[in-house]
C-alpha cells in the first residue's frame, strides 16, 4: 500500500548493479500457506562499480528465517530487512555465495504476483518485479542468471511440478511427497523464473527444429481440458516454423511447454521454455471458442514464443526499454497473422486497435513516450503505447528499410546482443548498421509522446502536367513534453486515375518506384513533393497499409472518400476511405440531431455498399470490415471535445437502420450465401463468412422487423458453433424483445459451469445499450460465477461495461462512473494491477460534456483521496486527474 509520496523511478538514472549474480539455486518447499524458499546466489561483484561492501536484494512480503555467506550462518547484527528487502553488511571482496532461507503464503496471495495459488494449482508471475516476493534477489533485468530449481511438494496435491528448462532428476520422498529438479542453461533475468505445481493434465506433441534437434511440446491444462487444446498446439508449431522461415530463429531447449491458468493478470507470459497463459488464450473447442479467440490463441501463443529470441535471449537491460521486446515481438506476431491469415483484414483489426486504444492514450493525460522516462509502478506501464505503438515504430523501420535489410540489421542484432541485455540505442544501431539506413532522426518516435497529425494538400498543376503534394507535420503537447521535434514519417502513396486505377508514379528528385507503390519520407515539418507525367487530375490514396501512426487530415471530401472506397487497390486506404465516408455522414447526422435538423439516409454510401456485397472478387472478412459502421468510440474521438454519448448512439444507430432499410435484400442474400454447412473449421476463410454473415445478421435485426428477430432467434437456437451462437445471442440481448431474457436464460443454463463461456454472458449483458444495464451488472456481481478475485471475471463484467459501453457508462447522473470507482477501491485491495487497469476507464474525461466532466472529476478526486491507495492506482488516478 501506498508509502507517503510514491517516487517516480527516472531513466536518467539508471545504473549498473553494484554485483552480478550468476547462479541460482532455488530450492522450494510446497504447502498452501506456506514456501519455503532456500536460495543460494553466486554472487560477483560488479568490476565497474569496485569498492561495494554491502549487498543490496529485493523482497517483498518475505518472511526471513535465515542468512548465510559462504556457508556461514550470518548473526541478525550482518543484515538489515525492511519492507523493500534485505541489506547483507561486509560482503567479501571478492565473489561468494550468499543463501537465504525465506517463506511467503501463495494462499493469500490475491494480488497474483509472485508465488501464488489459484484453483488449486501453484503459479508464478515475475514480470515485471514479481519475482522479489518469492525470494531475495537483484530482481532487475540486467542481473541475469543460470536457475537450478527444486521444487517439493505432496504428491497428491501437485503430482505435477514445473520450472524452467529440462527437468534433471525427480523421485518420490517419505509422507507421499515427492520433488522435481529442473536446470535451465541459458542465463535469464529473474523475471523470466517461472514454477508451477498442481494436478494438471498434459496435451503432447514434437517439433523438428530446421537443424533436426526434436523438440517435446507439451500443454498442461485443468484435467478435462485436454479436449481444447489442439488449436493451441497447432498454432505453437506454425509458429515455430515461420520464426525459422522468416527470421532465421530456432529454439534451442529439448522441451517447450505451455500451462493455461484460470486466474491470470494478463494474457499470457513468456516465462523461458514454460510459457503460463490465461486460459481464456489456450483453450478452444467450436462450441466453446468464437471465431476471435481462436484467432487470439494463434497471435498470443506465437507472440509469446516469439519472445524466445526477443525478450528472452535479448532481453531487457532495464523497464523503460519494455518496448524493446514488446513493441517488437508484436510486431512479429502483426506479421505472423498476416502471413497466417488476410493481410488486409489483419492491418484493418492492428489499426482498428491501435485507434481505440493508443491514440486516446496518446491524446489524454496518461501520454507517454514509447520508451517512457519515469514511471511511479512498472505495471502501468504495460500500455497500448508500449505494445501497440511501438509495433508501429518497428513496422516504420521495416517499411522504410524494405523486407530484405530489415532482415539484414535483425541478424546483426540477434548477433550483436545474444545473451545480453539491451536498450533501445543498441536495437536501432543494430538496424542502421545492418541495412546502412540512418535512422537518427527516426529515433524521436521512442521518446516523443502524443499522436503526430499530418495536414496533405494536393494540387493538380494541368499546365505542368505535375501533381503537387504538401506535406506538414505537428504532434500536440503531452503531459511534460511541450515542444515537439519534427519526426522521420514514411507515408506510402498512390494516385488514381479517372477510371479508379493506379496511376504510374513518376517523382520528381526522387526514385520511381518499382510496383506503383511508392513510400515518400516526410521529415521536416513542411515539405512539397511533385510527381510528373500526370496528364488528368488524379485522386490521392495516402499513407496506404497505414505506413505511420498518425492523424492525417487532408483536402479530400466527400465525392474523393467515395471514389477511394469503391476503387483504391489499397485495401487499407479502401476500408479507411469507406470509414471516414461514414464518419463524415455521421458526425453531420450527430450535429443534426442536437440541432433537429434531419439525418442524412446516406444513399451514396449505401449504393457502394451494395457493390462492396455484390462484387464476388472480395474476401468475405474484407466486406465485414468495409461495411462495418465505426464505433461509438471513434466516433467520440472524431468530434473530440464536448462529446454527447447519446447523440453518437442515437445517430449511430438510426443510421445502422436505414442502411440495413434500404439494403435489406443484400444483406439476405449474404446472409444465406455465407453459410458455412458442415464441420465447423477455424480458418480465416470459413471465419470470414460466418463475420460477414454475422454482421449482416446485425444490420437486419437493426431494422427491428420481427423477421429478423426470428432469424436471429433460430441462429441462436439451431447454432452448432459459439461465434454463431454468440453472434446471435448479442442481436437479442441488445434489442428490447421478448426473446431476450429467454436466449440469455437458454444459454446460461446451458454453459453455467464453464467458467470461460460464462466470461461471454457476462460481458455481453454489461455491454447492451438498453436502460437497465447498470443494474444488471450490479445484480450479476452476486453471480456464483462472478468473483472480484479472477481477473477475467472482472474484464468481462465490470470491465467491458466501463471500457466497451460509451452510452451506459457515461450515463449523465454519474451513476456508471460512481459504480467503476466503487470497484476499483474495493480491488485495490485485493489486486492493484487490476484496479489500476480498470480506472484508464476514465482517461478520455475531459472529451466529454461539462456535466459528465464534473462527475468524472468528482469521482477521481475522490478516489485520489483515499488514505490507502496502492501505487498503481496511486499513479493513475493522479495522472489521470491531471
Ligand atoms: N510479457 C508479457 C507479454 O507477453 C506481459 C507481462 C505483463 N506484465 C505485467 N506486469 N503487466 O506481453
Ligand atoms: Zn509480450
Amino acid at each position: 500500500m501506498r508509502t507517503e509520496d510514491p517516487r517516480p523511478i527516472a531513466l536518467k538514472d539508471y545504473s549498473e548493479p553494484d554485483f552480478w549474480i550468476d547462479e541460482v539455486h532455488l530450492d522450494v518447499d510446497l504447502a498452501p500457506e506456506t514456501a519455503q524458499v532456500r536460495s543460494t546466489l553466486a554472487v560477483r561483484p560488479n568490476a565497474s562499480r569496485p569498492g561495494k561492501d554491502s549487498l543490496r536484494l529485493d523482497g517483498e512480503g518475505l518472511e526471513l528465517l535465515e542468512v548465510h555467506l559462504n556457508g556461514e550462518k550470518l548473526g541478525p547484527n550482518r543484515y538489515q530487512e525492511d519492507e523493500s528487502g534485505l541489506t547483507i553488511m561486509e560482503v567479501p571482496a571478492g565473489a561468494f555465495t550468499l543463501t537465504t532461507v525465506s517463506r511467503c503464503n501463495p494462499a493469500a496471495n490475491t494480488a497474483l504476483t509472485g508465488l501464488y495459488l489459484a484453483g488449486g494449482i501453484f503459479c508464478t508471475q515475475c514480470e515485471a518485479e514479481g519475482f522479489r516476493r518469492i525470494t531475495y534477489m537483484l530482481d532487475r533485468p540486467d542481473v541475469m542468471a543460470v536457475y537450478r530449481t527444486r521444487i517439493t511438494a505432496e504428491k497428491a496435491l501437485a503430482p505435477v511440478l514445473l520450472a524452467n528448462g529440462n527437468c534433471v532428476e525427480s523421485g518420490v520422498l517419505e509422507d507421499g511427497r515427492h520433488f522435481a529438479e529442473w536446470h535451465d542453461p541459458y542465463p535469464k533475468p529473474s523475471y523470466l523464473f517461472a514454477l508451477v505445481a498442481g494436478d494438471l493434465g498434459c496435451v503432447r506433441d514434437a517439433f523438428t527444429t530446421a537443424s533436426g534437434r526434436e523438440v517435446d511440446l507439451r500443454i498442461y491444462v485443468e484435467p478435462g481440458n485436454e479436449d481444447r487444446c489442439a488449436y493451441a498446439m497447432d498454432a505453437l508449431k506454425r509458429a515455430m516454423a515461420w520464426d525459422e522461415k522468416v527470421f532465421g530463429r530456432e529454439y534451442d531447449l529439448d522441451i517447450f511447454m505451455i500451462v493455461a491458468v484460470s486466474a491470470f493478470n494478463m494474457g499470457a507470459m513468456e516465462n523461458k521454455g514454460l510459457n503460463i497463459f490465461n486460459d481464456k488464450y489456450i483453450l478452444a473447442r467450436p462450441d466453446t471458442a468464437t471465431d476471435l479467440d481462436f484467432a487470439n490463441i494463434e497471435a498470443i501463443v506465437a507472440h509469446e514464443y516469439f519472445h524466445n529470441w526477443t525478450g528472452n535471449r535479448i532481453t531487457c537491460r532495464d523497464w523503460f526499454q519494455l518496448c524493446l521486446k514488446e513493441g517488437l515481438t508484436v510486431f512479429r506476431d502483426q506479421e505472423f497473422t498476416a502471413d497466417m491469415r488476410s493481410r488486409a483484414v489483419k492491418r484493418i483489426a492492428d489499426v482498428r486497435m491501435l485507434r481505440t486504444h493508443q491514440f486516446p492514450e496518446d491524446g489524454g493525460p496518461l501520454a507517454h513516450p514509447v520508451r517512457p522516462d519515469a514511471y511511479i509502478e512498472i505495471n502501468n506501464f504495460y500500455t497500448a503505447t508500449v505494445y501497440e505503438k511501438g509495433a508501429e515504430l518497428v513496422r516504420m523501420i521495416y517499411t522504410l528499410l524494405g523486407a530484405e535489410k530489415f532482415r539484414k540489421g535483425m541478424d546483426l542484432y540477434f548477433t550483436r546482443h545474444d545473451g545480453r541485455a539491451a536498450t533501445v540505442e543498441d536495437f536501432l544501431e543494430a538496424l542502421s548498421d545492418g541495412s546502412g539506413v540512418d535512422l537518427s532522426q527516426f529515433k524521436r518516435w521512442y521518446h516523443q509522446a502524443g499522436t503526430p497529425e499530418v495536414m496533405a494538400s494536393g494540387k493538380w498543376d494541368g499546365a505542368q502536367q505535375e501533381y503537387v503534394l504538401q506535406l506538414s507535420q505537428v504532434c500536440p503537447p503531452t503531459p511534460g513534453q511541450p515542444h515537439k521535434e519534427p519526426l522521420h514519417i514514411p507515408i506510402e502513396i498512390g494516385l488514381l486515375g479517372e477510371d479508379g486505377a493506379d496511376l504510374p508514379l513518376s517523382p520528381i528528385g526522387g526514385t520511381a518506384a518499382a510496383s506503383g507503390a511508392h513510400v515518400i519520407s516526410l521529415t521536416k515539418r513542411e515539405q512539397t513533393f511533385r510527381f510528373k507525367n500526370v496528364t488528368a487530375k488524379p485522386v490521392p490514396s495516402l499513407l496506404r497499409g497505414f505506413t505511420a501512426p498518425v492523424k492525417l487530415s487532408s483536402n479530400l471530401g466527400e465525392r474523393e472518400w467515395a471514389f477511394l472506397m469503391a476503387h483504391d487497390s489499397d485495401p487499407f486506404n479502401r476500408w479507411e476511405a469507406a470509414q471516414k465516408y461514414a464518419s463524415m455522414i455521421l458526425t453531420g447526422n450527430i450535429a443534426a440531431l442536437s440541432n433537429g435538423k434531419i439525418p442524412r439516409a446516406g444513399t451514396g454510401f449505401a449504393g457502394i455498399v451494395r457493390k462492396i456485397l455484390n462484387d464476388p472478387g472480395l474476401e468475405p472478412e474484407f466486406v465485414a470490415q468495409m461495411i462495418v459502421l465505426p464505433a461509438e468510440q471513434t466516433l467520440a474521438q472524431a468530434i473530440g471535445q464536448d462529446v454527447d454519448v447519446e447523440a453518437i448512439h442515437s445517430a449511430r444507430e438510426a443510421f445502422r437502420a436505414s442502411l440495413a432499410e434500404q439494403l435489406y435484400a443484400e444483406f439476405e442474400r449474404a446472409y444465406n450465401e455465407n453459410e458455412t454447412p458442415g464441420t465447423y473449421s477455424p480458418d480465416a476463410e470459413a471465419a470470414g463468412k460466418r463475420s460477414l454473415r454475422n454482421t449482416c445478421l446485425g444490420y437486419m435485426a437493426a431494422t427491428g422487423r420481427a423477421d429478423a428477430i426470428a432469424l436471429a432467434k433460430n441462429q441462436f437456437d439451431t447454432a452448432d458453433n459459439m461465434t454463431d451462437s454468440m453472434a446471435a445471442l448479442g442481436v437479442l440481448a441488445h434489442t428490447d424483445c421478448p426473446e431476450r431474457e429467454e436466449a440469455l436464460r437458454a444459454f446460461h443454463d446451458r454453459w453455467k459451469d464453464d467458467h470461460l463461456v460464462m466470461d461471454k454472458w457476462f460481458a455481453l449483458q454489461a455491454t447492451s445499450p438498453l436502460p437497465g444495464t447498470l443494474s444488471r451488472v450490479r445484480e450479476l456481481m452476486a453471480h456464483p460465477a462472478f468473483s472480484l478475485r479472477n481477473p477475467n471475471k472482472v474484464r468481462a463484467l465490470i470491465g467491458s461495461f466501463a471500457t466497451a459501453n460509451q452510452l451506459r457508462f457515461h450515463e449523465s447522473g454519474g451513476e456508471g462512473y460512481r459504480f467503476v470507482a466503487e470497484q476499483v477501491l474495493a480491488l485495490d485491495k485485493i489486486n492493484p494491477q487490476v484496479a489500476a487497469r480498470l480506472l484508464g476507464a476514465f482517461k478520455s474525461w475531459r472529451q466529454f460534456e461539462p456535466v459528465r466532466q464534473a462527475h468524472m472529476r468528482e469521482t477521481l478526486e475522490r478516489i485520489v483521496s483515499q488514505a490507502e491507495l496502492s501505487r498503481d492506482v496511486y499513479e493513475i488516478a493522479t495522472k489521470t486527474l491531471g
